[in-house]
């Protein structure tokens, strides 16, 4: 069952995310929209390292309300699929930027074998206890030697009581599950820590938008106390935020 913490922060923010939206203005969709990443820089690393080409069909897998994949769409002229299992943050995503959503879980996707150019997978890993279910999925759709992007947060020692719904693994773990999954590493890199003021600004006024409405909703009192959690175990050096390129073996 998945915990009433995820569904706060996954699909009742997602929901209200496309409502500032709409009141704020779409300069605002892909910085609010972009939950796992939340920066630029990061998203710039993986499309490179993707190589993202116009026209490749690009899976994101636990698209949340699709900010990474209509930055990448806009930025490389991909076409993205997204997939994801929270029904308001797929209606979200659809709402926000027209793009076509199934909602499926990650460990059963309703795709043809090798169907897919290019795969990502942001913010979601460490989110699911079974890895291995997700990335053999992913291997799966993806044709023969595709790019891989995921973004992890990563536990430099096991957390023994991580926030609600959470799963970080550690560095080792990580490697071992891409690895027995068929994927080779190619190459990672510690997410880059600088976002432009005008990035921030935009998604601040969306979560200041969401704040005033709904600051006493049970919802919201949940999602912040997960992210207050989050925030205390990055300061206290207890995680960190990986970028990797891995591609299928
Ligand atoms: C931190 S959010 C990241 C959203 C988006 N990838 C981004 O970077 O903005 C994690 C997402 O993973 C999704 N998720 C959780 N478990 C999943 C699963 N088993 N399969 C696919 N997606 C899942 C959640 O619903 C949520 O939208």
């Amino acid at each position: 069952m998945t915990a009433p913490a995820m569904v706060a922060e996954f699909d009742d923010v997602a929901a209200w995310t496309a409502e500032a939206v709409e009141h704020l203005g779409d300069q605002h969709a892909i910085p609010a929209a972009c939950r796992g990443s939340s920066s630029p820089a990061a998203l710039a690393w993986l499309a490179e390292a993707c190589e993202l080409s116009p026209g490749d069909q690009l899976l994101d897998v636990g698209a949340g309300s699709g900010g990474p994949a209509a930055w990448a769409a806009r930025r490389f002229g991909v076409r993205p699929i997204l997939l994801e299992p929270m029904p308001s943050a797929g209606r979200a995503a659809a709402r926000l930027f027209g793009l076509p959503v199934v909602t499926a879980d990650g460990r059963h996707i309703p795709l043809r074998d090798a169907s897919i150019d290019v795969a990502w997978c942001l913010g979601v890993l460490c989110t699911v206890d079974d890895k291995a279910a997700v990335l053999r999925e992913i291997h799966r759709v993806l044709g023969p030697h595709a790019s891989l992007g995921l973004l992890v947060v990563v536990a430099n020692r096991p957390v023994p009581d991580p926030p609600d719904g959470n799963h970080f693994p550690t560095q080792s773990e990580l490697a071992d599950v891409l690895d027995h999954t068929g994927f080779d590493l190619i190459e990672q890199t510690e997410r880059p820590a600088a976002v432009p003021l005008s990035w921030t600004r935009r998604a601040a006024e969306v979560t200041a938008h969401i704040t005033a409405r709904y600051r006493t909703h049970p919802a919201y009192t949940l999602a912040t106390s997960q992210d207050t959690r989050l925030g205390r175990l990055f300061t206290d050096g207890e995680l960190t935020l990986q970028l990797l390129h891995a591609v299928k073996r």
